[in-house]
């Protein structure tokens, strides 16, 4: 067998992230201060794999490349594969096949998280050699998601996407494994009523052409950060593995809890309580930052109270009355008030932001 390769998938609209995703890619968007994207390929290296395609969208993949770069930090080479339009993800798999050529490869949706990673999945698939092998978890909604179901000898029989009477709970976890044989299914299949061309509907056709299609049922956590809510769960699932570690400076300042301060960053009579991480540069002064807080690099906090938060790099928070909490900061963002009179609330926020003054 050929040595299996990786492709992430780091394109698609992003839709449900707006106004984030209206200047930068969805995949970038940091859990505890470190791109999602990078948890993708750090899963791979980690099992083994040193070549990697990473899908990208014309409109936000030089933005990827510059952060994610030759692939030499994480110690793996990455190859960057433009997909002209967000076309399905099986589209993406058609647009990669010269770069995947005959080889078996670990599919990974950029915006996804997996706990403990892919050992056990590359295990199990070099064990028993399925023509795909699917990741599966349990969920309380299995009419939200792609649902399989399965036959008596445990293989995949059906697939169905967000069906309305869901035959099981097992709903698809972002990440496959295939064999080449996918390139052809994925040729075979017609768009979606959505007009995409559906991974689901290619592993069907795989399982109706009597190929071996098996489950894996995942053993920790699995996290698809495509919405807010779930942004915000992902960094609170990664800062709970966090170990404290101080290496900015403090000043009349206390941290609770499992704290990272990284160098650079100057707290003034702050009150930082894990678990949280305070990018490099940062600067805290006169403020609270709680639990499951992500400030970003050269980020500014003052007067202000932060809890339950992601700030990109460079955003500020000063002044505030009440406590900000559950909110995704972009980039350079600022949010102030000033003691001018008459009172008001002014604004300038771009395309579909949302604000709520609760
Ligand atoms: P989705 O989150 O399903 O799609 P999306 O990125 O278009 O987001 P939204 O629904 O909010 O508009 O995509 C899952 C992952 O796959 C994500 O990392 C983007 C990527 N992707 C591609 O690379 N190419 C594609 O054609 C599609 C649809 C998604």
């Amino acid at each position: 067998m050929n040595p299996l390769k990786g492709l992430i998938l780091s394109g698609g609209k992003g839709t449900r992230l707006r106004p984030i995703t209206h200047t930068s890619a969805k995949q970038l968007v940091p859990v505890a201060n470190r791109p999602v994207l990078f948890y993708g390929i750090e899963a791979m290296a980690s099992a083994g794999i040193e070549e990697i395609g990473i899908i990208i969208a014309p409109e936000t993949g030089d933005e990827i490349r510059e952060v994610a770069g030759d692939g030499s930090q994480f110690g793996v080479s990455i190859t960057y594969i433009v997909q002209d339009e967000p076309a399905g993800l099986a589209h993406a798999v058609l647009t990669a096949e010269p770069f995947l050529g005959d080889s078996p490869f670990v599919m990974y949706l950029g915006d996804n998280l997996l706990q403990g990673g892919i050992h056990d999945l590359v295990a199990a698939f070099t064990a028993s050699e399925p023509d795909a092998l699917i990741l599966l978890t349990p969920v309380d909604e299995p009419q939200h998601f792609g649902v399989a179901e399965l036959g008596e000898d445990g293989r995949v029989v059906a697939l169905a996407e967000k069906p309305p009477e869901p035959k099981t709970n097992l709903a698809l976890v972002g990440v496959y494994m295939f064999t080449p044989g996918i390139h052809d299914a994925a040729r075979a299949i017609k768009p979606s009523p959505r007009g995409e061309l559906e991974i689901t509907d290619a592993i069907q056709y795989l399982v109706d052409s009597g190929k071996r299609v098996e489950p894996h049922v995942v053993q920790g956590w699995w996290k698809d950060t495509g919405r807010l809510a779930d942004m915000l769960e992902a960094n609170r699932l990664i800062l709970d593995t966090i170990k404290t570690r101080v290496d900015g400076e403090l000043v009349e300042s206390q941290v609770d809890g499992r704290v990272v301060v990284e160098a650079g960053a100057v707290l003034t009579r702050a009150t930082v309580r894990g678990p949280a991480i305070i990018g490099a540069g940062a600067r805290l002064t006169d403020c609270y930052v709680g639990p499951y807080s992500a400030i970003g690099e050269e980020c500014v906090i003052e007067n202000a109270e932060v809890e339950h938060s992601i700030l990109l790099q460079g955003s500020s928070v000063t002044g505030l009355d009440g406590r900000m909490e559950s909110s995704l900061l972009g980039r350079d963002v600022k949010i102030g008030r000033s003691d001018r009179q008459p009172k008001a609330y002014r604004f300038m926020v771009g395309d579909t932001s949302e604000i709520e003054i609760l």
